[in-house]
């Protein structure tokens, strides 16, 4: 099955899961084990960092899954952090010539960055995902992790 097959399914089966759910970290967790479990092993980390309420310039680890995640990062460091200050999708190919990268796992080779901005127009948090490939992520994955983040953010 293409990629652009299982996220449509993945979009149908995520709206109706998460029907009538109003907990983020329910609908978050839901989000990323759908994710992971079915872009394996492509999607070798997938996982959430959403805005510590106690201190709202720095991120902290949220669900996920994968080998252990660094629990915190300032707005403006790594992949994570540039996506959540300039409130973009960011995708980079090599994490290997990608100043300030963090690397939480050394097997990660490139990663995708995707901020969830709720229906306030406040940015909640960021799903980060991370492949052992180099290049594994493309407009599309871009595109359509933006529409499944914005079901799990807007509601
Ligand atoms: N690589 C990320 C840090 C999080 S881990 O990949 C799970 C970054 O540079 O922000």
């Amino acid at each position: 099955m293409d990629k652009v097959t299982q996220y449509h399914r993945l979009t149908l089966e995520l709206t109706s899961i998460l029907q009538g759910e109003n907990n983020s970290i329910a609908r978050c967790s839901t989000l990323v084990c759908l994710l992971a479990q079915t872009f394996k092993p492509r999607f070798f980390w997938t996982g959430v960092y959403l805005v510590d309420p106690n201190n709202k310039k720095e991120l902290v680890i949220g669900p996920y899954q994968g080998t252990l995640g660094c629990l915190r990062i300032q707005f403006g460091r790594g992949v994570c952090g540039i996506a959540a200050t300039q409130r973009e999708t960011v995708i980079v190919p090599n994490v290997h010539e990608f100043p300030d990268h963090i690397a939480c796992d050394s097997k990660s080779n490139s990663e995708i960055v995707v901020p969830m901005i709720n229906s306030r127009n406040d940015l909640v948090g960021v799903l980060d995902v991370d492949s052992e490939l180099y290049d594994a992520f493309d407009q599309t994955d871009a595109s359509a992790l933006e529409s499944l983040v914005a079901i799990a953010t807007q509601y």
